[in-house]
């Protein structure tokens, strides 16, 4: 697998985990739970997830090898 594809890969599982977070934040509103740390859970997935979608988007425009590996 080439290293785009691992980076779409993991963009793609860290995309779960963040929906799991924004759920459990969800939850934790409704159950009036006051506790940051949930309120914050959703950060860790998302700060990853920023950094490989930013990279997978600038790819197309840096002229290298394209982002769908072998799909295109
Ligand atoms: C934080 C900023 C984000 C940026 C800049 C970003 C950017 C991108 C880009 C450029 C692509 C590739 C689109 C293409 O095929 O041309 C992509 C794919 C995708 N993104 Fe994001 N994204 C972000 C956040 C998210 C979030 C929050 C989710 C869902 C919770 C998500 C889920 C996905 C999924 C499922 C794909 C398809 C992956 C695959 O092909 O297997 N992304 N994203």
């Amino acid at each position: 697998m080439s290293s785009n594809m691992w980076i779409r890969q993991i963009h793609r599982w860290l995309s779960i985990a963040f929906t799991i977070a924004v759920i459990a934040n969800i939850v934790a509103l409704t159950m009036q739970i006051q506790a940051t740390w949930i309120g914050l859970l959703a950060f860790v997935p998302l700060i990853p997830l920023l950094a490989t979608g930013l990279y997978m988007f600038a790819q197309p425009y840096l002229g290298r090898r394209s982002v769908n590996g072998a799909r295109s």
